[in-house]
């Protein structure tokens, strides 16, 4: 079948390599500086595997930083409110780069696995949210935007997808490792481990789980419009976080959404029986031993 690539794709290429963990290039050549990078005490780190709500964790700590104003979270983009660390791209400034001009309290993305996060959030003991999400809906959340968003090499088909997935040859390498990395760093206590799952099925509860971490209190009408602004349906119509900001080169949402479906079990309607059994005999193989457990639907 015909790849989802389309013809104007001038910035596609093949992923580079940072330390054995498969990287955009460009990420890969910024990476002395991201190493080098200085956090601030009260950094609060936003880290995930790509594609688990990210970005729906932003704008939920971004409404709380911002005592729940609907406006002021309008302000700029997300990828501009929360900076992405690692991010370096030609001609615009890099993550490292915006954070610097960031006035504190910092809210910082990333995606890095564990081990190779900058020795500086551990030294400064910042607060640390990590969201995952369940294996399947993931690879299936990146298929699509491997296709819309060209900084990928071509996912080719699902069943070519899937392999590499399962390879740990995505950019930010092996879903297992990742997400049982970060786990076993939980028991540090300035660590609050999320699932999407569970954003799902109980936002509110989470919300609160999150503002006890950080040790805020807000009114109760500010949490609805918390919950009520983060919705899915709120930020896929919302310009500032929906990432439509971002120049159409290196995003075409015409291919897919960046807010694509915002559910969980959507991989039930991709994955064929046999495709589903190879995925789950090398899940087992690969997340024997942890007791880290995920909901595989809503
Ligand atoms: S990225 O590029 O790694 O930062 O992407 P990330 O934000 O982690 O993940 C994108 C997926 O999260 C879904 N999403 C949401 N789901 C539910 N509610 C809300 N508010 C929400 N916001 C984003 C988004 O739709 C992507 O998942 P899929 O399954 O592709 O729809």
């Amino acid at each position: 079948p015909p790849s989802a690539m389309g013809n104007e794709d001038v910035v596609r290429e093949e992923l580079g390599s940072l330390h054995g963990i498969p990287l955009y290039k460009s990420f890969v050549e910024g990476w002395p500086q991201v190493e080098a990078f200085e956090a601030r005490p009260d950094d609060l780190l936003i880290a995930t595997y790509p594609k688990s709500g990210t970005t729906w964790l932003s704008e939920i700590l971004d409404m709380i930083y911002q005592d729940g104003d609907v406006e002021k979270c309008r302000r700029d983009a997300i990828f501009n409110r929360v900076p992405f660390l690692e991010m370096k791209a030609p001609n615009i400034p890099s993550g490292v780069e915006l954070l610097e001009k960031t006035p504190s309290p910092r809210l910082v993305k990333t995606h890095l696995p564990v081990q190779l996060l900058p020795t500086s959030f551990w030294d400064k003991n910042c607060k640390i949210i990590y969201m995952a999400r369940n294996a399947k809906d993931v690879v299936i959340s990146y298929y699509y935007f491997y296709q819309m968003a060209k900084m990928h090499p071509d996912p080719g088909t699902l069943a070519e997808f899937l392999e590499t997935f399962m390879a740990g040859k995505v950019a930010y390498g092996s879903w297992y490792e990742h997400v049982r990395g970060w786990w076993e760093k939980k028991h540090e206590k300035q660590l609050l481990y999320l699932f999407y799952e569970d954003m799902k099925k109980d936002p509110r509860q989470e919300v609160q789980k999150i503002l006890r971490f950080l040790g805020k209190e807000v009114a109760e009408g500010t949490v609805e419009k918390i919950l009520h602004h983060t919705s899915f349906q709120e930020m896929k119509k919302n310009p500032a976080a929906n990432y439509e900001t971002m120049p159409a080169a290196l995003m075409d949402h015409s291919l897919s959404p960046f807010l694509r479906k915002g559910i969980s079990g959507d991989w039930k309607n991709h994955f064929t029986v046999a495709q589903n059994e190879r995925f789950d005999q090398h899940y087992q193989e690969h997340m024997a031993g942890t007791d880290l457990c995920f909901q595989m639907e809503a």
